[in-house]
């Protein structure tokens, strides 16, 4: 297949980060359009780039004959209105986390990408952690039996400082519940399977960051029982004082089963801790070779901090998907699940009870 044209859209913090250098592993693909709704964002990543094409509208990048593919990589509320443009010119879509505002908006992202027979992927970047690859390989064998417990924990430092939109409802939708929580919500689908029924509790802790108003959450947590008879805990934390940011903060997934349990910390991404039934403790086990790199990923796993190379992987699955015509982990599908777990998470702690989220998987397959 001749090279696969990207129009970036956003070209903020994560494009930068993680988008551009994955993108640059991709054999045959080129970034060829540029957007940001920000003029001097924009230039500065003309200037960075080399991409000569951009614009601050998005409806005139998507929809150029030499634009493929459409990576969304801005604020949460605008989303959807660009994955339907791009979705409608007949492009595949790579969106960042959460995907949409509600459950409602995911969905109809999920169904309008399956008509229009594009590739869509959510951008829930951890399961390409090589550990969380090879944790996702050892349930599969049956290492843990039966699982009887998940449970998550993700812990910030984000003290007091202004997070921009993630501030803001009607720019971000939620706040730690989308930011990071998301991610976690994702893990405990992909490692334990569907949830059945939620309670949850969210918290600002502080009203204002840096002068400018804050209402949304500081801290989620969700008390879960999964329709496979685990039940799971999942907090996140960006007021956790004194435990730091980012890649080396806190972030632990650990499974209790009937014959053993895994754990799993993103500081440590080429280890897990490993017990068995009849052992007192946990040890560390290495990622093998082959979990190292996702699927036929061309990164040199030696090379690059393993803290943050991994996530050059998941643009790697993105555009293998396109040109072997077939569908991508995760999905549109697994975006909005998570979504709807959070809509439910929201409404739980409105108030204050269970809620059944049994037929969340029907309603999306229902309307596809
Ligand atoms: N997968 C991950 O691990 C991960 C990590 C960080 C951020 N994210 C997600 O990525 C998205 C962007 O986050 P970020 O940290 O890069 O934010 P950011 O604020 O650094 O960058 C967003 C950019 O989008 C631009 N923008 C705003 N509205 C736009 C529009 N309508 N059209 C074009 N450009 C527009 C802004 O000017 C800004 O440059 C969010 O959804 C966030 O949740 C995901």
């Amino acid at each position: 297949m001749s090279t696969i044209g990207i129009a970036l859209v956003g070209c903020g913090g994560i494009s930068l980060q993680n988008h551009l250098p994955g993108l640059a592993l991709c054999p045959d693909t080129k970034v060829v359009a540029l957007c940001d709704a920000d003029a001097k964002t924009l230039e500065r990543a003309k200037a960075q780039t080399g991409v000569q094409v951009g614009s601050t509208d998005y409806r005139e990048v998507v929809g150029r004959d030499d634009v493929q593919a459409v990576i969304i990589a801005t604020p949460n509320f605008t989303h959807a209105p660009i994955a339907h443009g791009a979705i409608a010119a007949g492009k595949h879509v790579f969106c960042e986390k959460p995907i949409a505002m509600n459950f409602a908006e995911a969905r109809d992202m999920f169904i309008a990408a399956e008509k229009a027979g594009v590739r869509h992927m959510t951008a829930f970047t951890y399961r390409f952690v090589p550990a969380m690859r090879y944790f996702k390989h050892l349930i599969g064998q049956g290492a843990i039996g039966q699982p009887y417990h998940y449970r998550s924990c993700r812990l910030q430092d984000w003290g007091t400082r202004s997070i921009g939109w993630r501030q803001v409802q009607k720019l971000a939708g939620t706040g730690e519940m989308g930011d990071m929580l998301s991610h976690r919500i994702d893990y405990a689908h992909h490692l334990v399977g569907e949830m059945s029924r939620i309670v949850a509790g969210t918290k600002r802790i502080h009203d204002v960051r840096d002068g400018q108003p804050s209402d949304l959450e500081d801290w989620a947590t969700i008390l879960a029982e999964f329709k496979v008879g685990a039940s799971g805990v999942l907090e996140s934390s960006k007021v956790a004082t004194g435990r730091g940011e980012g890649a080396f903060s806190q972030d632990y997934v650990e499974i209790n089963g009937a014959e053993g349990s895994i754990v799993f910390q993103l500081e440590q991404p080429h280890q897990l801790q490993v017990t068995r039934k009849g052992e007192k403790s946990l040890r560390s086990v290495p990622v093998p070779r082959e979990f190292l790199v996702w699927g036929k990923s061309t990164r040199n796993p030696a090379q690059g901090d393993p803290n943050f190379s991994f996530r050059y992987d998941q643009n790697f699955e993105f555009i293998d998907s396109i040109r072997n015509q077939r569908a991508c982990q995760p999905s549109f599908f697994d975006g909005a699940l998570a979504q709807r777990i959070m809509d439910s998470a929201a409404q739980s702690s409105a108030e204050g009870q269970w809620i059944d989220v049994s037929n969340a998987s029907n309603e999306l397959k229902q309307k596809s």
